[in-house]
């Protein structure tokens, strides 16, 4: 008998989503429940983006610009590239699978941080690849050990930056040695998810590195900043050569209508932007205070979200917010089982968050 699946396959679980909250509310009969646990945009989606939606609908029986025409013109124009240079995708997500789907072979390595997001291993894994993790120093990804970790047989390194789950970045500095000693023929993905909540002048960006490395593919998302996680569309930037691989494998239609078009919108909803940066940073130094108040250790971010220590173990700390109608991110798959991660929420969402932990630990003790 034939092996069913490919090697590596049996031994990978699903990806664990954050609860949804419908989920949740259905489980327990409740309603009024919060999410804090998929770095989401509290304020919903980019009003700009709604609207080029509902232009869109009654388009829907064509299928959409394969090419991402206007999507890709507004990102070029933004960032100073020629479209040649730029990738859409059904969300960033996609990018990584069709990076590793058109570059890594059965066999080959890939290294990444650990903890980081955990798609990156199961891409790699899930396409014959070996993932090689090095440990965090301090929360933070060390560069010199992911160069010590290449090997010959290494064909992709990611770099999430800042990096999920910790918030940490990496400078500019930092980034341009780390590209500049590494081997010609090794991809590096640069995964800039949350790269617009960074405020640090000092902090990396993919952009002003494509020069520093042949073979750099920098990642972001409409998902966070401008609220668009439901509708599934990032976008990458790297040389026209890689590009031009990844366009050979990718589906035709990868990036819907109704996506393409918000996106472009969304762009411009600069007001929507800041409303979301402000509201970001005015929660995390309310949660931060709150929780120094109630003498807990959290890890300080550059993002939307970050890591709080809690008594016992985030497992049951997680479960317990549940009951409460708050749902949390316990870090088990990240190895770190004495935390949870929140993102920053709506003002009345930190609050409730703050009074529900309170309640769980004096419930705890
Ligand atoms: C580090 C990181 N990269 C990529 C993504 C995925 O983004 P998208 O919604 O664009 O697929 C996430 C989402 O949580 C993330 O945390």
């Amino acid at each position: 008998m034939k092996k069913l699946t490919r090697e590596g396959i049996e031994e990978l679980v699903p990806y664990p989503p954050g609860k949804p909250i419908e989920e949740l509310e259905r489980e327990l009969g409740i309603s009024g429940s919060i999410k804090l646990a998929s770095n989401e945009n509290p304020l919903g989606p980019s009003p700009l983006a709604v609207e080029a939606i509902l232009q869109k609908v009654k388009t829907l029986n064509r299928y959409p610009d394969g090419s991402g025409y206007y999507l890709k013109s507004k990102l070029s124009e933004k960032y100073g590239l020629p479209q040649e240079q730029i990738i859409i995708g059904n969300g960033s997500n996609e990018l990584i699978e069709l990076a590793v789907r058109t570059f890594l072979c059965p066999g080959e390595e890939a290294v990444q941080a650990f903890p980081t997001f955990l798609v990156y291993e199961k891409m790699v894994r899930g396409a014959g690849g070996r993932m090689i993790s090095v440990p965090l120093s301090g929360f933070k990804i060390d560069l010199k050990a992911i160069s010590q970790a290449i090997t010959p047989d290494t064909k992709i390194v990611f770099i999430n930056n800042p990096n999920n789950p910790t918030g940490s970045i990496l400078s500019r500095d930092e980034m341009r040695l780390f590209l500049r000693g590494i081997p010609r023929d090794v991809i590096v993905v640069l995964d800039e998810a949350y790269i617009e909540f960074v405020s640090d002048e000092t902090a990396a960006r993919g952009l002003e590195l494509l020069g520093d490395h042949p073979l750099l593919f920098v990642l972001r998302t409409f998902s966070k900043l401008y609220g668009l996680a439901g509708l599934r569309i990032g976008y990458g930037f790297a040389s026209k050569e890689l590009i031009d691989y990844m366009n050979r494998v990718r589906q035709p239609f990868n990036a819907n209508t109704l996506a393409q078009a918000a996106a472009t919108a969304a762009l411009e909803d600069t007001e929507f932007a800041s409303r979301t940066l402000r509201l970001i940073r005015e929660g995390l130094g309310y949660l931060y205070k709150s929780l120094e108040e109630m003498g807990l250790e959290y890890v300080p971010t550059n993002t939307n979200f970050f890591l709080i220590k809690v008594p016992g173990s985030g497992k049951e700390i997680y479960k317990r917010m549940l009951r409460q109608g708050v749902i949390v991110r316990s870090m088990d798959s990240y190895d770190l089982p004495e935390y949870i991660r929140i993102n920053a929420g709506l003002k009345e969402e930190n609050e409730r968050f703050i009074g529900a932990l309170k309640k769980v630990l004096v419930d705890l003790k």
